[in-house]
């Protein structure tokens, strides 16, 4: 790496803290820090919806053709998908999937007794703006058992495809008691990175909303 590359990161790293891109991160510690660790992927799981609209689309609180809300704890997931080099990556499809908030997945294998939610599907698409960023209105899902004692705490299935990269993973929610129990996130080798803030909303959503903040690592975007 020459001097010129480490100028560019340092000037592009501190180019992101200003506009708030590394909120996630916890502080990026001396201003030499090289690069962003990329984020872990997990695997797909049984429940990745095969049957399913393909339109875009950024809220899942409500279903085309009905007039119900999902039931459950609204949630804004958002954040900016990055380079380890801290670049923003725009134009990244991001999928995401995930159980409703009884802890059912809308998909035929799921065998959970627990309820589907008619005004739930829980699969949606979008493409990261100019900076990377996307934005989904949603409710936190459920937690479920998966056999043996073993409870899945709360989790969105994302599938991230960049022009170089494809990131499949889960992304879970701070201070959930389960998440210290979940073999799959504590098998993770940076399971920190998998965390979602979970912050206040803004004026600007719903005043019982909850942002849940998330920003994704690829490689080189
Ligand atoms: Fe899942």
């Amino acid at each position: 790496m020459g001097a010129h590359h480490a100028i560019t990161r340092r000037q592009v790293l501190g180019m992101v803290v200003a506009t708030g891109g590394l909120a996630m991160s916890g502080g990026v510690g001396p201003v030499f820090a090289q690069a962003l660790k990329r984020t872990p992927g997990e695997i797909l799981g049984p429940f990745y919806p095969v049957l399913r609209s393909v339109d875009r689309a950024t809220d899942l609180t409500t279903v085309k053709g009905k007039s119900g809300r999902a039931a459950g704890q609204v949630i804004y997931a958002m954040g900016q998908v990055l380079t380890v080099d801290g670049q923003p990556v725009k134009g990244a499809r991001v999928e995401l999937w995930q159980a409703n908030a009884h802890g059912r997945y809308t998909h035929p294998s799921d065998t959970n007794p627990a309820p589907l939610d008619p005004n739930f599907e829980g699969f949606a698409i979008q493409d990261t703006d100019a900076e990377g960023r996307y934005r989904f209105k949603t409710i936190k899902p459920g937690a479920y058992p998966v056999g043996g004692g073993w409870v899945r705490p709360p989790h969105i299935h994302f599938d991230v495809r960049g022009q170089f990269n494809r990131l499949v993973t889960q992304m879970y929610f701070a201070d959930e008691a389960l998440n210290g129990k979940d073999p799959l996130l504590q098998a993770s080798w940076a399971k920190e990175s998998l965390i979602a803030q979970v912050l206040p909303p803004t004026d600007k959503e719903e005043a019982d909303a909850q942002l849940v903040v998330w920003d994704i690592v690829l490689i080189q975007g």
